[in-house]
Formats: structure tokens, sequence, C-alpha cells
């Protein structure tokens, strides 16, 4: 299974970032798991663009989503809402009718910051792909300066990163969860 994992924030210790490093190493021998880090570099959303004009970092970026069965998402919540270089990169897929029922799956490090993650939901949605809710959990990191060792060494975190895992792979087999 080749897996992405999407960050929405930029920082350099980022917490949504950590818990996704963290997730890649939790079940690394299951699952091929690919960090997009170029969200940053790609140029701001244009209707006007088409598949001739486009710039090379959004025809990779769409090839990457593309070659992927599963895209894990986390961020941050900026003003209410998710942090504009997210949503710029998911404007860039609303052309590429091969995103029509992407398995997604959005992770959370806290649970107070409802705002993005629900909006980040809703967008996912409007652009018909296949949000695994089960999958979906909220990880309460202790605040944003948690390490990757830390969440690896918590055993409750841990737990709640693989059984997201299972229960994406149980979403992609089709198997009803008990
Ligand atoms: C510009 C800005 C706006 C923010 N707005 C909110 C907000 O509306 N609600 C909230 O809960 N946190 C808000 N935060 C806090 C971040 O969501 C929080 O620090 C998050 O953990 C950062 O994620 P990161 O560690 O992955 O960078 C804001 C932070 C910044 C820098």
């Amino acid at each position: 299974m080749r897996v992405l994992t999407i960050s929405g924030s930029r920082r350099i210790n980022s917490s949504n970032s950590v818990l996704l490093e963290s997730f890649r190493d939790v079940v690394r021998g299951s699952a091929e798991v690919l960090p997009f880090k170029g969200l940053a570099d790609l140029p701001h959303f244009d209707p006007d663009v088409d598949d001739d004009t486009m710039d090379f970092e959004v025809v990779e970026f769409r090839e990457l989503v593309n070659s992927v069965d599963l895209v894990y998402f986390s961020t941050p919540e900026y003003i209410h809402a998710m942090p504009a270089v997210l949503k710029n990169g998911l404007e860039w897929l609303v052309g590429d009718s091969r995103f029509y029922q992407k398995r997604v799956v959005i992770l959370q490090t806290n649970n107070t910051s409802m705002f993005a993650s629900r909006s980040l939901r809703e967008v996912l949605l409007t652009m018909s792909a296949r949000v695994i809710d089960r999958a979906s959990q909220v990880i309460p990191l202790a605040g944003n300066r948690t390490t990757v060792e830390e969440v690896l060494s918590n055993s409750s975190w841990r737990e709640l990163l693989k059984k997201s895992f299972d229960e994406a792979v149980r979403d992609y087999l089709n198997i009803e969860g008990s």
C-alpha cells in the first residue's frame, strides 16, 4: 500500500508533521509512506492555467497523488481555517478527475482546533474524495513541541496511529468494522 502524507504546516518542528512522521514509523513494513514536502513550492492556483501551461511542480504533485492508494492529512488551524498553503494545494487537484473517490484520512493533533479539520473534511468531500471517518483520529499531542521520539514512546498515541491505519486498510479491503 502506498500512502502520501500531507502536513498543512510549514513550521520546521511542526506537530502535524511530527505526527505524520510518527505514523510512517508505526506502519513501517506494512505500507510505503511518502511525505509530501512541496506544498509551498506550488504556485498560487489559477483557473486560467490548463494542462498545457501547468507548472512542473503542479504536474508532479498531481501525479504523486494519483500514484498512491491513500492520502493522510494533518493540519494546524489558522484563524479558524486550514492554512492557505494547504487549501491552495487542494485547489490544484480540483481539475484532476483522478482524485474522484481518492481515499483520504484526516488526523488531528488536538481536540480544540475543530474548524480546520471540519472544513478540510468538507472541502475533501466536495472534491468527491472518500473520507475514511473511522480512520480519522484526534491524537492529542501535548502542545506543539512534541518530537517523533515522544510520540513513538507513548503507547496510546502509537496505538491510535496503528488503529487509524488498520481502519484505513479495512476500508481499502472493503471489510466492515466490528
Ligand atoms: C497565524 C496563526 C493562526 C492561528 N489560529 C488558530 C486558531 O484559529 N485556532 C486554534 O486553535 N489555533 C490557532 N493557531 C495555533 C496553531 O493551530 C497551533 O499552534 C498548531 O499546533 C500549529 O501546528 P504545527 O505545530 O503543525 O505548526 C494559530 C497559529 C498561527 C500561527
